[in-house]
């Protein structure tokens, strides 16, 4: 899909559907929309005489011009009130019109944004090309024949905007969204890649292309290496299959010492039986989506490659299955992390926090102002937020509330949880330093503890993304299976670094 900005009304193009944006409640149509009311014949204000279309958030009304004049179609999409309006009710909305774009099968679209003080231009602009983008997106990869295209694909979408002021925020906004909406795309294909191709193989050849396209320097380091390295928590996981594991290091601006650097870590497991302490058969197929986290790590990366983010970045991504086998780790197994601390295994099927122990000691190396790591880590985060947020354990106020903010803006909710000291006593063991699991209760809490310690004397934020890591229906611009989350919240976050400005400025939603 292209982006572009025409300064004009919509009446005047040859796009044969015309989308309006319009608040519920709203007495008088806005300018823009009052001109195109003006060419159809009155269609738009009929519709809201009528009561067809009220304005509600997401409601879309196709009406069809039979005068000569103006586009073929018109597409009224609601914005809900205008007091409850938020650059991300407009990402939603954006959805909205792109599938009802898709739906009236035209290949070209001209969109009037709506106007309000309370989102600038450009955040507008920004929301406009991830929501429409990303509602179209449709995992096709394994289908053949008609089902393999979009034998309708929207392909090109125009801003029109009467006004030349407001085009350098346009601009702006169309890049970034363009940027983002792609780093989510990119997310969701890898994520939704199933087990069988989607190994810690596949995982390296993406990151390899990643550092190929934008000169980063890439470490892989095999079962061999990580032996040598002493990455005891990922080699433990790791022992049950043949699938050759791979530890993932992706550097941006490696070289640039004097450029402030960030750690990303994302748990890669490609996929996730549960090991000797095996998991239910049903539903078990959704444990392909566990290589989430770091399939935002590195959706991240290549984002911020091609936007040449003035940043240090350091991407890692431990990735492995985690299957049964005669040879694979057990209960009651102890195993020496590459932070030297000693992990007492109870169940083999709290492996993220396994490999993601060694992910932030690894990370540790480049002495980063901040390490954040993602992971699809616990159903306990699951049953505790569901998919409305994911699950933010933070040691660092600043970080967590760059973090949030960036969470918001994009969209991607995030909840603080607490790390209480109660959570790390609760997974002391009796004969090693820690336990894996520190029983049912506080399960999301416990996990982030023992996270905690190895990411000790760095200010660290972890998100447990097992609840918005992948969907099991279609929600707003969200497809059904992976969700791509991740990489719009850290490129925001990352982006606000760079500017300097703590993460607080340009990222309010
Ligand atoms: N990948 C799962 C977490 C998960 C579960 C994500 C359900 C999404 C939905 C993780 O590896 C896991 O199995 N965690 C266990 C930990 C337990 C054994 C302490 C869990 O949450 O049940
Ligand atoms: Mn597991
Ligand atoms: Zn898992």
């Amino acid at each position: 899909m292209e982006f572009y900005i025409a300064h004009r009304s919509a009446a005047e193009g040859e796009e044969p559907l015309a989308a309006v944006f319009l608040f519920e409640g709203e007495k008088v149509l806005p300018r823009a929309a009052a001109a195109l009311d003006g060419t159809v014949g009155g269609l738009v204000s009929r519709a809201r005489e009528e009561g067809e279309f009220t304005g509600k958030a997401r409601e879309t009304c196709l009406l069809h011009n039979a005068s000569p004049k103006g586009p073929r179609r018109v597409l009224l999409v609601g914005l809900g009130r205008e007091a409850d309006f938020t650059a991300d009710g407009f990402r939603r909305a954006s959805g909205a019109a792109g599938l009802a774009a898709r739906s009236a099968r035209v290949g070209e679209l001209a969109a009037v944004l709506p106007e309000s003080d309370r989102v600038p231009r450009e955040d507008l602009a920004a929301a406009f090309v991830e929501g429409t983008t990303l509602a179209v997106y449709e995992f096709r990869r394994h289908k053949t024949g008609e089902a393999a295209e979009d034998r309708h694909p929207l392909e090109k979408v125009v801003v029109v905007e009467e006004s030349r002021k407001a085009r350098a925020g346009l601009d702006r906004g169309i890049a970034l969204g363009r940027m983002l909406a792609e780093a989510g795309a990119w997310a969701r294909d890898v994520g939704n890649t199933p087990g069988n191709e989607g190994t810690p193989t596949f995982l390296a050849e993406r990151a390899k292309e990643i550092a190929d396209e934008s000169g980063m320097k890439l470490t892989v380091y095999d079962r061999a290496a990580m032996e040598k390295e002493g990455m005891g928590g990922i080699l433990g996981v790791a022992r049950g299959t043949e699938e050759p594991p791979k530890f993932i290091v992706l550097e941006h601006n490696a070289g640039k010492k004097d450029l402030p650097c960030f750690a990303l870590v994302g748990k890669g497991i490609t996929f996730d039986s549960g090991g000797i302490s095996i998991k239910p058969a049903e539903n078990m197929h959704e444990m392909k989506f566990d290589k989430c986290g770091g399939v935002a790590v590195l959706a991240t990366l290549r984002a911020a490659g091609r936007l040449k983010i003035p940043l240090r970045i350091v991407g890692i991504v431990p990735a492995t299955e985690n299957l049964p086998s005669g040879r694979a780790y057990k209960p009651g197994d102890v195993v020496r992390t590459l932070g030297g601390k000693t992990v007492e295994v109870l169940n083999t099927d709290a492996e993220g926090r396994m490999i993601l122990v060694d992910g932030i000691s690894y990370a540790k190396r480049y002495k980063p102002k901040a390490i954040v790591d993602l992971a699809t880590l616990t159903g306990a985060c699951v049953v505790a937020l569901g998919d409305a947020a994911s699950g933010l354990f933070s040691t660092d106020e600043d970080l967590a509330a760059s973090l949030l903010a960036a969470g918001d803006a994009s969209g991607e909710r995030s909840w603080r949880m607490p790390l209480f000291a109660d959570y790390t006593e609760q997974i002391r063991s009796d004969v090693a330093d820690f336990k894996n699991t520190g029983g049912r209760s506080a399960g999301a809490c416990t996990a982030a503890a023992l996270l905690q310690a190895h990411a000790e004397g760095t200010p660290w934020a972890h998100l447990d993304i097992a609840g918005t890591a992948w969907t099991q229906r279609d929600r707003d611009y969200l497809r059904k299976g992976a969700t791509g989350v991740g990489p719009r919240t850290l490129l925001r976050w990352l982006l606000a670094e760079a500017e300097g400005a703590g993460g607080r400025r340009g990222t309010k939603g």
